[in-house]
């Protein structure tokens, strides 16, 4: 199978450029497997990876368009060539690795922890089994980066628009029956940017590798704060 790799080293690159590799495809290839045999075949190649089981987030690439996480991506999935580029919207270290420092900047703004009034109880905080059900579809986010990083309205607006992995974030603890802090929460959203800028596009939703909905918890905090306006 043959890759078209992205290639870049600030260092000794004028401009970013694609590099052919053939890879043997075998059955029950990831694509990850394929990017460690391209950096077999060239060491200078540089891309993000750890766990190899889609748990710790970092292999995000995107492949003939689309954002994906490489360990759980098979390459059966394809035929003909594959393009493979670093996210979209990002600023570039190097190939295949870009900094993600304002995606991370924007997930701490969401304060990701229980926020109490009440004073810490001895024992944990009980939760019913329905209330405890509202969290699932939200806590499964592993921070990859795919959705915001396919989102225009964040290639557009990084510094001001949260992006759709914070608000699911915000989500995920807006509707979590421990914390306390919603008006604190919605007040932080206010504003054309940082929630409205959102206009429902939907490329997180094809891009979240967990199957989340990014844009389903954007209309949840909108109904909310709507509901707490009037
Ligand atoms: Fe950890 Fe892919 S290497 S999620």
């Amino acid at each position: 199978m043959k890759f078209q790799v992205y290639r870049f080293n600030p260092e000794t690159d004028a401009k970013p450029y694609l590099q052919e590799f053939d890879v043997i495809v075998e059955r029950g290839m990831m694509l990850r497997d394929a990017l460690m045999e391209i950096k077999r075949q060239d060491e200078s190649f540089a891309f993000r990876h750890s766990c190899g089981e889609g748990v710790c987030g970092s292999d995000g690439v995107n492949v003939n368009g689309s954002n994906r996480l490489a360990c759980i991506t098979p390459l059966s999935e394809y035929q003909g060539d594959l393009v493979i580029r670093p996210f979209p919207g990002r600023p570039v270290i190097r190939d295949l690795v870009v900094d993600m420092t304002q995606f991370y900047a924007h997930y701490k703004e969401v304060n990701p922890w229980l926020m109490r009034k009440d004073a810490l109880p001895e024992q944990e905080i009980l939760q019913s089994p329905e209330e405890r059900d509202r969290l699932d579809g939200l806590y499964e986010c592993i921070l990859c980066g795919c959705c915001s990083t396919s989102c225009p309205s964040f290639w557009w607006n990084p510094s001001k628009f949260r992006g759709p992995q914070a608000l699911l974030t915000a989500w995920r603890f807006l509707a979590d029956s421990r914390d306390q802090a919603t008006d604190q929460r919605l007040d932080d959203l206010e504003g054309p940017y940082k929630l409205y800028r959102c206009h429902t596009i939907m490329n997180c939703v094809q891009a979240c590798p967990k199957g989340l909905n990014p844009t389903k918890a954007i209309g949840h905090i909108r109904s909310l704060m709507l509901k707490n306006s009037i």
